[in-house]
Formats: structure tokens, sequence, C-alpha cells
């Protein structure tokens, strides 16, 4: 333990213990530092000729609120208006996504986004789209926050209806025919859903 001296005046001591505030006060006389009444410890000397702002920033307008208001939940609610479709989601795979995840999805150099078969050559399956992820409304919400990965937040909802449409579809989850829009995504049942259980372990030492 290291007592350190940081401050010291007329007889009375002020020491710091381990980043906790422990004051000892060798003698309240009327000159000692004030001591704040709601939190005991703490000098409200030190503080008293800082302002209670610095003027910085303003408050956010409701615009930049919505626009990272975004999250869809795995219910599907916070999906937007809007529809995509297979055909259309291949073709903005292409020019937008293969050059990180394969023209299949399965080349990368980045993660794999469709299962296809990995089991060849005793090659251990990977975690993907169709075989991992619970819901498939957070395709929806993954791809319109985070991709492209150097360029989030650049597509429209059509581009990501149409995206998650085409993912959904090269996993086995989807008709190439279907149309994808904030009704019909929430009701496909992604193979994964019922393999997550809720994690009821105590946290601590036991399970490390
Ligand atoms: C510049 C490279 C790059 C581009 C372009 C890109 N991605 Fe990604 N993508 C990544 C990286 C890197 C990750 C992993 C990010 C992480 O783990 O934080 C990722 C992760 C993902 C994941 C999650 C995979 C998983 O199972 O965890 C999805 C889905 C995805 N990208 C979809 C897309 C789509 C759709 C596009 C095209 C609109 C796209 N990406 C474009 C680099 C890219």
């Amino acid at each position: 333990m290291s007592w350190r001296k940081v401050h010291s005046m007329q007889g009375s001591t002020i020491k710091f213990i381990s980043g906790a505030l422990v004051v000892v006060a060798v003698s309240l006389a009327a000159t000692s530092p004030k001591i704040s009444r709601q939190h005991p410890g703490v000098l409200s000397a030190d503080t008293l000729s800082q302002p209670s702002h610095f003027g910085f920033g303003r408050p956010a307008t409701a615009a930049e609120i919505a626009l990272l208001d975004i999250d869809v939940r795995p219910d599907g609610q916070g999906l937007p208006k809007g529809e995509g479709n297979v055909a259309e989601g291949r073709a903005i795979f292409q020019q937008k996504c293969a050059a990180c995840h394969g023209a299949t999805g399965t080349e990368g150099p980045n993660d794999r986004l469709v299962v296809g078969d990995t089991t060849q050559g005793g090659a251990r399956r990977v975690k993907a789209i169709g075989n991992y992820w619970p819901y498939a409304t957070t395709v929806f919400d993954y791809i319109r926050r985070a991709m492209p990965f150097n360029q989030p937040g650049s597509l429209t909802d059509e581009e990501v209806y149409s995206l998650t449409a085409y993912l959904l579809h090269a996993n086995g989850l989807l008709a190439e025919n279907a149309r994808l829009n904030a009704k019909t995504l929430p009701k496909i049942k992604m193979p994964a859903r019922d393999r997550f259980i809720p994690d009821d372990r105590k946290d601590g030492p036991e399970i490390r």
C-alpha cells in the first residue's frame, strides 16, 4: 500500500490511498479546505472555480439521432419500409462485397458468409449465417449498420433487403423468387434458432 502526500495546508494533511479518497484531517480548523457535504472526502474547494459545463457541443438533433437509431430486433421490430430480392442482391454483392467475402461468399479473404460444404477433406465446419445465426432479422441489422466494412451506412434499405435475401438464399434458406420485406423477413426460422440456450451459469472462477 502506498501513501501519497498530495496536499498539505496549515496543519491538515490530505492523503490518497489506492485510488479511493481518504481524508485524514489532522485538524479541522476554520482554515481547512471545505469538504463537500454530498461527497464526503471530496474537496469542494477544488472544483468551485470550474464552470458546471464548458460550453462545448450541443444537443443532438432528432435527425441525427434517427440516423443512429436503426436497431432491428429479433422479432423484426425496427425493420424499415422497402423490399428486396435475390437477383438484385446477387448483383450488389458482386459489386460491393465480393472483394472481401469472395465471389460466392465462401472464399474470403474475410468472413465466410455462406456455409456451403466445408466438411470435405475433414475440414471443420465453420460458423456462418446459415448454421449459426439464430435470427434472420440480425442479418439485415448487421449489414445495414456495419457493411461494407470500408463504408458502413452507405447502403439503402432496399439494397440491404436484397443483400439479406441473397445471403439467405445462398445459405439455402430462401427461395430464388422470394421478396424480402418487414413482413416476410421475421418469418424465416433459422436452423440455429433453438441451439441457443440462456446462459445461467454464475460468473466467477468456477467456470474459468
Ligand atoms: C473491405 C472489406 C469488406 C467488404 C467490402 C465487406 N465486408 Fe463484410 N466483413 C468484413 C470483415 C472484416 C468482417 C468481420 C468484421 C468483424 O468481425 O468485426 C465482415 C463481416 C461480415 C458479416 C458477418 C459475418 C459473420 O458471420 O460474423 C456479414 C454478414 C457481412 N460482412 C456482410 C457483408 C456484405 C453484405 C457486404 C457488401 C455490402 C460486405 N460484407 C462487404 C469485410 C468486408
